[in-house]
């Protein structure tokens, strides 16, 4: 038994998606705990690519349950699409899907606000996926939100929508001067996904609190990166769930003692979407080659990521947050032919050293990042699946990594599919072993 949950340790578009996959074959149960449509998570199997937005990456497992957990937003119309592409190809998620029925909803009028509010901060804004993410949050902590079990109650959900909707239209017309939503419409279309789900929508809590107590083993996936988190990411440019660790025991239901062991997902390099400061940013030849090789563009936005060194002052952070047992390193590959790998163990603040981040973000803006130099390979590391077949320069620079996080890496990732991954450890054994 046991529970895992996997996290990203930078800003998102770690590779959560394939190790997630990678693990399930060995769980029970896979739950998504925070963020929306605004993940992607990548997932290649047999020649097919799949992306997955909300459903949790463990569902191409016939025999893993797989939750979305109550700490997610879920945009209806997005997860039957999700659903349906899935179907098209062999994969029936709703035999082994639940969904949370406190789960908040994603409605119309939360794009057509975030889509206003970030037009009118021009270059102050976010850069956000624009999947309504953020205003359902809103309504969410303003107590006003609209959850998937308000879906299979008409009357209520009709009164409540009724009421979010004269708001909400007359904030888009004073402030943002944008037209507005007719609730009738919305209440008849959102009935519509409601019947297709209501099966699906259960107590998650519950669900989950009963497969651990049964000794299941239950992987707890998230969303984005720990610097996105709202919390403890890059305020104000972050996204508006608990992304990092802690989002794992409110986005499920499960208390802080359930959790095993705590997996972080980082590249090795860093990519960022989105505004906000990335001190190793490369924005040169070199940055350009990283995105490239990487295919750094969105899953989801097809936006491109912007791409820079490793940066360990990120990771070193999410080993603190997180309280990470263990590493994963991705996308080793696309350093391969470098001549020489940056590697940034520090900033430099008015000429003065930090070893920490600021949480100040002004602050992070200006820092100039310190960096070690470390001689590339030439051998590829592409599908490498031993680490002793790995270039003896890339596993210097592994234990480097490892050294400057101070937490062990269990797992080495150089390529897309399932077989292109160094298992050193199954963290899920680390999570069995702790009990
Ligand atoms: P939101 O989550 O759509 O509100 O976007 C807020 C910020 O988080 C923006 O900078 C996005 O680019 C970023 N973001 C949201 N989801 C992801 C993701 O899955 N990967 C990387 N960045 C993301």
């Amino acid at each position: 038994m046991g529970v895992l949950v996997v996290v990203g340790s930078q800003w998102g578009d770690e590779g959560k998606g394939k190790i997630v996959d990678l693990l399930a074959k060995d769980a029970d149960m896979v739950v998504r705990y925070q963020g929306g449509s605004n993940a992607g998570h990548t997932v290649v199997k047999g020649g097919q690519k799949y992306v997955f937005k909300l459903i949790p990456s463990g569902v191409l497992y016939r025999g893993t349950a797989c939750v979305i957990g109550n700490g997610v937003v879920i945009d209806p119309a997005d997860l039957i699409a999700e659903m349906d592409g899935l179907k098209a190809k062999g994969v029936r998620a709703d035999r082994h899907l639940y969904i949370s029925q406190a789960a908040h909803v994603i409605m119309p009028y939360h794009k057509a606000i975030e889509k206003a509010s970030e037009t009118h901060k021009g270059g102050r804004r976010i850069g956000t996926t624009g999947r309504g993410i953020g205003p359902a949050y809103v309504d969410k902590m303003a107590r006003i939100g609209i959850r998937m079990g308000d879906l299979l109650d008409p009357p209520y959900f009709r009164q409540q929508l009724e009421d979010n909707v004269a708001e909400t239209n007359a904030l888009l017309k004073t402030l943002y001067g944008a037209p507005g939503f007719e609730a009738e419409k919305i209440f008849q279309e959102y009935l519509r996904y409601a019947e297709r789900l209501k099966d699906m929508i259960v107590d998650t809590g519950l669900l989950v609190h009963h497969a651990v107590a049964k000794g299941k083993m239950v992987v707890l996936e998230g969303a984005q990166g720990t610097h996105l988190d709202v919390d403890h990411g890059t305020y104000p440019y972050v996204t508006s769930s608990s992304a990092a660790a802690g989002g794992a025991c409110t986005g499920t239901g499960l208390g802080p003692t359930c959790v095993d062991a705590v997996l972080g997902i980082a590249k090795a390099y860093t990519t960022r979407v989105g505004s906000g400061p990335f001190p190793t940013e490369l924005t040169d030849n070199e940055g350009a080659l990283l995105q490239r090789r990487g295919n750094e563009f969105g899953a989801v936005t097809g936006r491109e990521r912007r791409c820079g060194w490793y940066d360990a002052v990120l990771v070193r952070y999410a080993v603190r947050v997180n309280g990470l047992t263990s590493l994963c390193i991705t996308k080793l590959d696309v350093l391969d032919g470098l001549g020489e790998i940056g590697l940034c163990t520090g900033y430099k603040f008015k000429g003065k050293k930090l070893a920490e981040i600021p949480s100040d973000v002004a602050m992070l803006g200006v820092c100039e990042p310190v960096y070690e130099t470390w001689p590339g390979w030439t051998k590829s590391t592409t599908a490498v699946k031993a680490y002793r077949d790995l270039p003896r320069e890339a596993r210097r620079y592994l234990a480097r990594l490892e050294e400057l996080a101070k937490c062990p890496i269990d797992i080495i990732s150089t390529g897309a599919k399932r077989e292109e991954t160094v298992v050193l450890r199954n963290p899920l054994l680390r999570a069995k072993r702790k009990r």
